[in-house]
């Protein structure tokens, strides 16, 4: 299995542009399936979630072709409702498939996406949307069957939580749905704008009406559009806290500085110097930083759960003591054994962690528990003395498109290997792989 190995201490220079957003992209590529036409998708990341979408999208019937950035989705002979199980656990967010099969063909027949690695992540919020709006629901044994013979009816619906993936879920299922549908308690991260955005170019009427409010009212049927995807705002402060652990002066473009103010107040706070205007984020980072002194991850416009790692492995060296609560998920810190063995010192106590900055860090062999944390372990390397060597990155490969690509044209020292079989995460100073490249 291929590996990233890091050597650190290298800071990084020049402008490097943003991929499109994942999270963005996966409901809009849902949202394809509600269209009997095509749509173009611009900016549409090339990563191993959105290839697993596309292979959903084209077991359902649909004809779907990539050139560069843009995708095509033609959905005009969707025939299958039904996603093999395969599929479905190659991506957890294929649950987002749900409200969109059901709505175009009536029914839908998928098996439950289950726990993973960050948490249990039930999906009852979604399930008991989607049977207010008309459908009928059976499980057994985690195959999930659904049915909506006489189409979904819209209704008024209150989410006892902002959940991101209910959200689109209950947006996919009554944009064609009979009737009007009002959503209050919806998430409001700028990915369900995006969403919103999609699905009114072709021809739905949803409109947000308040902080979480979405009122939609049905249309008989969608048409193709062509749509530009977000810029992805994680990825955008992965390397921003890459730069504010190595060192240096990044300006960013392609980004939504706005999409993103609650982590730039922070790497404030621990000491970057940063300045944006419009699609464009200049970082600026010298010497140690400072510790901040409470984080707690929130729902969008709060501090996102899915930056808590990569601002953890930027505090670890930071001066003083950070506290990290996090809200969101039950067991998002599986990057803090990792960032231990690279000798940070942070201790956890349920959803808290404890983070006492200590001066550097130092390579060794760890593995990417989940997509975040091996993007932490990345930005942990490139501040350390010494090799970081990274296992499991097909975690990472789900949502950064040639991650160590970016990194070097900053002038990083890291690049991917395939296994020699030499070397066991449980080494603390593992030996190097292949000669890096230099300059
Ligand atoms: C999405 C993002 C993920 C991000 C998360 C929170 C995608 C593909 N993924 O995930 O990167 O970390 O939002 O910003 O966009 N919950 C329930 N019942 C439900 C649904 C959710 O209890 O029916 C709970 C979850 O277990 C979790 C919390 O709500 O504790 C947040 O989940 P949710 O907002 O739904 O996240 P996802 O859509 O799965």
């Amino acid at each position: 299995m291929a590996k990233i190995i890091v050597q650190g201490g290298v800071p990084l220079r020049g402008t490097l542009r943003v991929q499109g957003s994942k999270n963005a992209a996966l409901p809009i590529l849902a949202a394809c399936v509600l269209v009997s036409g095509v749509c173009e998708l611009e900016n549409c990341p090339d990563l191993s979630d959105v290839c697993a979408a596309v292979r959903i999208l084209r077991h359902l019937g649909c004809v779907v072709t990539r050139a560069g950035d843009r995708l095509t989705v033609d959905a005009r002979a969707v025939i299958r409702a039904a996603i093999p199980d395969d599929l479905m656990r190659e991506m957890r967010s294929s649950i987002v498939f749900l409200g969109s099969v059901l709505a175009r063909t009536g029914r839908a027949s998928l098996c439950t996406p289950g726990g993973c690695d960050i948490g249990m992540r039930p999906i009852d919020l979604h399930l008991s949307s989607l049977y207010a709006l008309g459908a009928r629901i059976h499980t057994e044994n985690g195959a999930l069957r659904c049915f909506a013979p006489g189409g979904l009816c819209g209704t008024e619906l209150c989410l006892p939580f902002p959940s991101v993936g209910a959200t689109e879920n209950i947006l996919l299922a009554s944009a064609t749905a009979k009737g009007t549908t009002l959503l209050r308690g919806a998430a409001r991260e700028p990915e369900i704008d995006d969403l919103i955005c999609f699905l009114n170019a072709c021809g739905a009427r949803i409109r947000t009406t308040g902080a979480g409010t979405i009122l939609i009212t049905g249309v008989p049927a969608l048409h193709g559009c062509r749509h530009r995807v977000i810029p992805d705002r994680i990825a955008a402060v992965t390397y921003m806290t890459a730069v504010g652990t190595a060192g240096g002066d990044v300006t960013l473009t392609d980004t939504a500085p706005a999409h993103y103010l609650s982590v730039i107040r922070v790497l404030e706070r621990a000491g970057c110097r940063i300045a944006f205007e419009n699609d464009r984020l200049r970082i600026q980072s010298e010497g140690r930083l400072c510790a901040v002194p409470r984080i707690r991850t929130l729902p969008y416009p709060g501090f996102p759960t899915d930056a808590q790692a990569a601002v953890m492995a930027l505090l670890a060296t930071a001066k003083g003591v950070s506290v990290i609560e996090e809200t969101i998920f039950e067991n998002r810190f599986h990057h803090v054994r990792a960032l231990r063995r690279m000798g940070a010192d942070i201790a956890v106590n349920g959803r808290t962690a404890r983070v006492k900055g200590v001066r550097r860090l130092r390579g060794a062999a760890v593995a990417a528990g989940d997509l975040r944390a091996g993007a932490a372990l990345i930005v942990a390397g490139l501040g350390a003395d010494g090799e970081t060597v990274i296992d499991d990155v097909h975690h990472i490969d789900r949502g950064y498109e040639k991650i160590e690509a970016c990194l070097q044209t900053l002038g990083a020292r890291i690049e991917r290997s395939a296994d020699s079989g030499s070397t066991e995460p449980e080494q603390q100073y593992p030996l190097r792989l292949v000669p890096l490249q230099r300059g």
